[in-house]
């Protein structure tokens, strides 16, 4: 069976690594040391049980699943993987060490993906063991759930990576959109900007929280208003997308809001820290201003 590797245990590296597994594929596990991957391993095996408590998943898929995942600590072992993801705190710096390391051990036909949310694919590949054999695989938060996959190729990206990228994207159940390797990509391009301009709009006292979210979630049909999103995908996250945006393009129209940025110098980032725009230390979340 095909191994994958995914570098970075947290929320996205957790969901990339359960879905691949879902689908069949044996999964190596990897963060910044051996118990936080088995950490996130631990984690996965409770939103199994849930599914399985929900009658949407026998218990013994539900073990198999589980099964096919492997932490580890060091990154030897993936030599053995056809894919290499790496889905690490979005900071290039952080990405590009990874990178680096994850090189030394990529196989000579295997394929190093980044999960990144906005970074130039072309700029990253740049500094990876092989740039025609690297690309970005944008996946969507809850990765299990959501259906979509952006993949972008960078300028040295060979047709042959991209051909496989798309065909393991699709071997996940999912949809795949090919996105130019501009900043945010597709997507980002368009969803970063709305909810930093719901930011503004609350920091300019236009609405409350939950008017804000209430507005979007009924008059635009989404599941989830900008701020209960924000909160989700967290605030750090997005602050970090939009200084790429902001950074890479040069556009004014970009530039965080500054409630967005005071949100990241209190440590308020969100469902993670357990404070953003709502508070979730209750049972419901509640509004925060
Ligand atoms: N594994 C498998 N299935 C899971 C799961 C998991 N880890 N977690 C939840 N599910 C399933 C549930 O079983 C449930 O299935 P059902 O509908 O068949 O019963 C379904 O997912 C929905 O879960 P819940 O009932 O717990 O929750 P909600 O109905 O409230 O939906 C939500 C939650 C799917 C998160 C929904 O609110 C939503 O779609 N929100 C918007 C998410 C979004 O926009 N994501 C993109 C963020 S942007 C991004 O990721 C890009 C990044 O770069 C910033």
């Amino acid at each position: 069976m095909t191994t994958v590797a995914v570098i970075g245990a947290g929320m996205m590296g957790s969901g990339i690594a359960q879905t691949s597994a879902q689908f069949g594929y044996d999964v190596l596990l990897t963060d910044v040391d051996l118990a936080v991957a088995e950490k996130a391993k631990d984690g996965i095996g409770k939103a199994l049980q849930r599914l399985v408590k929900k009658d949407k998943m026998s218990a013994g898929d539900a073990e198999a699943l589980l099964g096919r995942i492997t932490p580890i600590a060091e990154y030897a072992p993936m030599s053995e993987a056809e894919f290499i993801i790496e889905a690490a705190t979005e900071r290039e710096e952080i990405k590009l060490k990874i990178i680096d390391a994850a090189g030394k051990v990529l196989a000579p036909n295997s394929i190093m993906a980044s999960n990144t949310s906005s970074i130039p694919i072309t700029r990253m590949g740049a500094k990876a063991v092989d740039p025609q054999r690297f690309i970005g695989m944008h996946f969507f938060n809850p990765v299990p759930v959501m259906g979509l996959i952006e993949v972008i190729p960078g300028l040295a990206t060979s047709e042959e990576t991209l051909k496989r990228s798309r065909t393991y994207a699709e071997s996940l159940g999912k949809e795949v959109v090919i996105a130019g390797d501009d900043p945010g990509f597709v997507v980002n391009r368009i969803l970063v900007p709305m909810i930093n301009e719901a930011i503004f709009v609350l920091g300019q006292g236009m609405g409350t929280i939950e008017d804000i979210d209430k507005g979007c979630r009924i008059g635009l049909n989404h599941p989830m208003g900008p701020l209960e999103l924000a909160d989700f995908v967290g605030i750090d996250t997005l602050f970090e997308i939009v200084q790429v945006l902001y950074k890479t393009t040069g556009d004014s129209k970009y530039r965080p809001a500054p409630l967005l940025v005071k949100y990241v110098e209190a440590g308020w980032l969100g469902r993670k820290t357990g404070r953003g725009f709502y508070d979730y230390s209750g049972d419901t979340p509640v509004p925060t201003r």
